[in-house]
């Protein structure tokens, strides 16, 4: 594809490339046009994984119960720090509560699974302002344990008194993997999801309160979670920040086109995109099923995909977007496993379909919150990969290969991007680091 110096300004520390296979030319990197973020820079995990802590059940011993030994919690590293501290701003709660797609979802799943709720123990994790805690309490719930480790929970306990549910909601100021709980839960909630889904790698902070706390069959909302992706043109996009100097006041300013494509599109860029931007049908990059997926599973996860345009366009990147699902224990969650999400309501984009509808159609009829192009919009957006140049399909050209997000090893709320992809015979890689 693009061949090009080593751009590096030496402020990453770490090179991003696209390249065309035969021609093995790295390109350098430039920090990304700055962005908004609803979760600041920050946070690694100590890369150890797996922080079992406590009593749990072995779900692959069969029925078979098996006490884990007590582990001691991961360390609170400086990312860690500095994570809890972006969550400690007000404006960043402001703009979740906001999104009344998310806010408003939760609170529709908290009241549908009000049965599970009513009279029982829950535990928040990550509970922030406390707005799902009160819910929950609202709901009918015997105890709900609210925990953040940002100071963010200084403010939640001020909430819950004002709301007089101080004898309900007990906040716990500290780290889910840090703090004591002296009994078992019935239900965990929490809103965990980043930007593509796994981004900020909260999903573990989950998994380690199922694993300290969840009574067996216990409800964990959402239950499950769908990363999607397909390839997608932005021709305004590009023309915007990349056309835009071919012409400057009359001057040829083409010569700062190869560090406009370095600096607009080395990292994943967090936008909006409408369903006329998407080629084809897209394909699932990663189903979780909150009861059952391990830590270890979240390091690494890498997809295959093949997908044939619907259209000719510049292709300029893929897409990707999630979706979360809201199911009681008992019901099955939908099959989004097979590749291509057509059947699963809210999660299916094309240019041709209807609006999105928030519910499913599948039998269990489950509530769906979705991040989808056609969804309504969420503070999430989609994340969109840019290529440094498009590349021309035509209809039914078949564009594959492989795509791995990892977490980072620099801090493991980044997420490393490694993209394979191949179409009429040309092969490319592209590596990237959401910072
Ligand atoms: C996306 S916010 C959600 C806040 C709130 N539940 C809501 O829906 O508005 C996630 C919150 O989880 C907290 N958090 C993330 N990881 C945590 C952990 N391991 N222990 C405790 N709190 C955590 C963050 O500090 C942040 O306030």
């Amino acid at each position: 594809m693009k061949s090009g110096g080593d751009y590096s300004n030496g402020f990453n520390g770490d090179h991003h490339h696209e390249l065309e296979r035969p021609e093995k030319q790295l390109l350098g990197g430039l920090s990304s046009f700055g962005r908004a973020k609803r979760r600041s820079r920050g946070v690694a995990h100590d890369s150890r994984g797996g922080l079992n802590n406590g009593v749990r059940v072995s779900d692959e011993l069969g029925e078979q119960k098996q006490l884990e030994t007590q582990k001691s919690p991961p360390p609170c590293t400086d990312f860690d720090v500095a994570y809890f501290h972006s969550y400690a701003h007000v404006g960043i709660h402001e703009e979740m509560i906001k999104d009344r797609a998310r806010t408003e979802t939760y609170k529709e799943a908290i009241m549908q699974h009000q049965s599970f709720i009513q009279g029982k123990v829950v535990v928040d994790v990550g509970c922030g302002t406390g707005i799902l805690s009160i819910f929950c309490a609202q709901a009918g719930a015997k105890r709900v344990y609210a925990v953040d480790a940002s100071d963010i929970a200084v403010q939640a306990k001020e909430v819950v008194k004002a709301n007089g549910l101080s004898d309900k909601v007990i906040v716990l100021h500290g780290r889910v993997e840090d703090v004591e709980i002296d009994e078992e839960v019935d239900v965990i909630i929490s809103e965990w999801m980043g930007y593509m889904l796994l981004y900020e790698s909260m999903l573990g902070s989950v998994i380690t309160a199922r694993d300290r706390w969840l009574k067996p069959g216990g409800l964990i909302l959402p239950s499950h979670a769908t990363l999607y992706m397909a390839p997608i043109s932005h021709p305004d996009r590009y023309s915007h920040s990349i056309d835009f100097w071919r012409n400057v006041y009359g001057i040829d300013m083409s010569a700062m086109m190869q560090l406009a494509k370095q600096c607009a599109f080395e990292e994943p860029s967090v936008e909006s995109i409408s369903g006329e931007n998407v080629l084809t049908w897209p394909e699932v990059v990663k189903h979780i099923d909150c009861q059952t997926i391990k830590i270890q599973e979240l390091d690494s996860v890498t997809a295959r995909y093949k997908f044939k345009s619907m259209m000719r366009a510049p292709m300029h990147g893929f897409g990707f977007w999630f979706d979360v699902e809201f199911s009681g224990p008992a019901s099955s969650p939908a099959k989004t496993s097979s590749g291509i999400s057509v059947a699963s309501g809210s999660s299916s984009v094309s240019p041709s379909r209807e609006g999105n509808q928030k519910k499913r159609s599948n039998p269990s009829d489950a509530l769906v919150l979705s991040t989808s192009p056609e969804a309504p919009p969420t503070h999430w957006q989609q994340t969109i990969v840019y290529f440094y140049d498009p590349i021309d399909v035509e209809q039914d050209q078949v564009i594959e290969g492989s795509v791995t997000l990892s977490q980072s090893k620099e801090n493991r709320r980044f997420m490393n991007i490694h993209f394979e992809y191949s179409s009429a015979g040309r092969s490319f890689v592209k590596e990237s680091v959401m910072r």
